[in-house]
C-alpha cells in the first residue's frame, strides 16, 4: 500500500461501506493463505472498481488474476442483472473459495470462471472475439502475474470495445518505480513508462493502494 494507512482507513470510513460478505471473505483468506491476503484488493480500490463499472454501464468483465473472488464479488456487485464477468486464474484452491463467495451472493451463474495459465485462456478468448463467437467486453481489470502485464494489455485492447476501459494494478509496485532494482520493479515501471505516450488509451496513473491506471480505449 502506498498512502499512510491513516489516510487509507480514512478514505475507508468516508466512503460508502462495504457488505459484510467482504469481511466474511477477508477472514476466510486470511486463514486460507496469510501470507498473501494483502493481494485481495480490499474496500477502497473494490469500491473504485464498482463505482468505475457503474459509471460506465459495463455488463461485461473480464479479470485477469481471480485470487478468492474480493475483485471479482466487487464487479459482479456493481453489474446490472443481465452482467456478466470473465475471470482468469491458474489457482484452484483460491479460486474454489471465490466460487464459494459467488454461491453465497446467488450470482456464480454469471460468472465464467477459465482456471490455468492466464496466457492460454487469453489465446481462446481473443480467437473466440475474432470469429465473432464472443462478443466484446466493456471492462477488464488486470491484476495477474506482473510478468505477464504486457501482454495481458495488448490482449485486453482487442477484447474490450472502443470508449472501455482497462484498469491495471499494482503499478506503483509499493515504491519500488521510483528506484528500480529488481526484475519486478523494472516490468513495472517499463509498462508505465510506455503508458504513458500510448496513443491508443487516454490514461491516468492513481496512487491508490498500490496504484492503479484508469485506461480508456480509443479508436485504434
Ligand atoms: C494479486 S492476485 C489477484 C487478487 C484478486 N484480484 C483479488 O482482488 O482478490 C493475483 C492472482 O493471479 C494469479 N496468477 C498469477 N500468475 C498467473 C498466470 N500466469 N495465469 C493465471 N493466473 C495467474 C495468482 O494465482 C493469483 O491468484
Amino acid at each position: 500500500m502506498i498512502t499512510p494507512l491513516e489516510i487509507e482507513n480514512y478514505c475507508v470510513h468516508h466512503s460508502k461501506k462495504s457488505d459484510s460478505i467482504f469481511q466474511e471473505l477477508a477472514e476466510r483468506t486470511l486463514q486460507f493463505a496469510p501470507q498473501v491476503s494483502h493481494m485481495q484488493v480490499g474496500p477502497l480500490e473494490g469500491a473504485l472498481l464498482s463505482i468505475i463499472t457503474k459509471m460506465i454501464s459495463a455488463k461485461r468483465v473480464l479479470e485477469f488474476g481471480t485470487f478468492t473472488g474480493c475483485s471479482s464479488l466487487h464487479f459482479l456487485g456493481a453489474l446490472p442483472a443481465n452482467g456478466s464477468i470473465t475471470t482468469l486464474d491458474r489457482d484452484p484452491k483460491a479460486v474454489s473459495i471465490a466460487r464459494e463467495f459467488w454461491d453465497k451472493t446467488g450470482n456464480s451463474n454469471r460468472v465464467e470462471s477459465l482456471l490455468g495459465d492466464a496466457k492460454a485462456s487469453v489465446q481462446k478468448l481473443l480467437s473466440e472475439i475474432s470469429a465473432g463467437t464472443r462478443p466484446h467486453y466493456d471492462l477488464a481489470f488486470i491484476d495477474a502475474d506482473k510478468g505477464g502485464y504486457e501482454e495481458y494489455f495488448e490482449a485486453s485492447l482487442k477484447l474490450v470495445r472502443t470508449g472501455g476501459v482497462v484498469l491495471v494494478d499494482n503499478l506503483l509496485w509499493e515504491g519500488a518505480v521510483l528506484n528500480p532494482k529488481e526484475k519486478s520493479d523494472f516490468t513495472i515501471h517499463t509498462f508505465n513508462e510506455k503508458r504513458k505516450t500510448d496513443p491508443r488509451v487516454e490514461m491516468v496513473l492513481l496512487p491508490v493502494r498500490d496504484g492503479i491506471s484508469i485506461c480508456r480505449v480509443l479508436d485504434h
